[in-house]
């Protein structure tokens, strides 16, 4: 059947259920601590930061409550709609100024310069040529800011022995593939072209422009968060997994295979 909704539909869709099935998820939890945790510690003064891909504006909103002043984007008038509201009951409204935009129209910023940027949790898998926007980013960051981002993994050790142990093969190798991959967002109807990456490739995309202050992936050995039996297991033991999964993110070589790449870049 023809695919009728645009892109943009799509996300708005998913904004409506976005913040309910994030909140009901202990692993997409855990990974909103860990990259939380890593923007705190690079951003930690007051800054301007540019948020690409705000979603609901989880991560703008802690930030700003933080003293930082955030401009926040997301191609979804839905999620910006809501991210909004979220800002206003958190007394933030006034320290982010939330603006309906593609990541690929970041030239419209031009002009402001930013102490630092994020992406987080994959928008950056949507862009179709990231090289091409990645000097967008240069413009726009500050000499000394740190750029933060983070996108789905091409090497995903747990999601290929999820599906290895539950017999589906062809699941199993469904991202290693450099072509872009189909993937769901959030119902089975609203399916995007995603471009994975991994670690080496996603590094090399930024050499030209930035040197590398760190990178690794995670989570490593969580199951990846679409796999419902997690939050099943007790609630302690699903800490020591994260203490272990957390210690593992620290080691070369098993780093490479999380579920999420981190890269922290800043200009040559
Ligand atoms: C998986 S969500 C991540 C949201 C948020 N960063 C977070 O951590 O919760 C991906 C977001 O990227 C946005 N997005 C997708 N393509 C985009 C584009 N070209 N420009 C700006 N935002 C985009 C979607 O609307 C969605 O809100």
């Amino acid at each position: 059947m023809k695919d009728v909704k645009s892109y943009v539909e799509k996300w708005d869709d998913e904004a409506s259920i976005y913040d309910k099935k994030f909140y009901n998820n202990p692993i997409s939890l855990y990974m909103r601590r860990i990259n939380l945790k890593l923007l705190t510690d690079y951003f930690e003064e007051k800054h301007s930061l540019l948020d690409l891909g705000c979603g609901t504006g989880d991560e703008a909103i802690v930030l700003a409550k933080r003293g930082h002043d955030i401009t926040a984007i997301d191609i979804s008038p839905a999620m910006i709609e809501i991210a909004k509201k979220k800002a206003e009951k958190f007394g933030v409204k006034d320290n982010i100024d939330f603006k309906t935009l593609s990541i690929e129209d970041l030239e419209s910023v031009k002009g402001q310069k930013f102490d630092g940027i994020y992406s987080s949790l994959g928008p950056l898998n949507c862009i179709k040529n990231l090289n091409a926007i990645i000097h967008n980013m240069y413009n726009l960051l500050d000499e000394n800011g740190y750029l933060i981002a983070s996108v789905m993994n091409r090497r995903c050790m747990s999601e290929f022995f999820y599906y290895i142990a539950k017999n589906r093969f062809k699941k199993a190798r469904r991202r290693l593939g450099r072509e872009k991959l189909v993937v769901e967002i959030g119902t089975q109807s609203n399916q995007i072209a995603c471009r994975f990456y991994d670690v080496f490739e996603f590094y090399k995309l930024f050499t030209d422009t930035f040197k590398l202050v760190e990178i690794f992936s995670f989570p490593i050995i969580l199951p990846p968060p679409f796999s419902r039996n997690y939050s099943k297991i007790f609630k302690r033991a699903r800490l020591v997994l994260e203490k272990v999964d957390e210690f593992l993110t620290k080691l070369p070589i098993i780093n490479l295979f999380g579920d999420q790449i981190l890269g922290i870049f800043q200009k040559k």
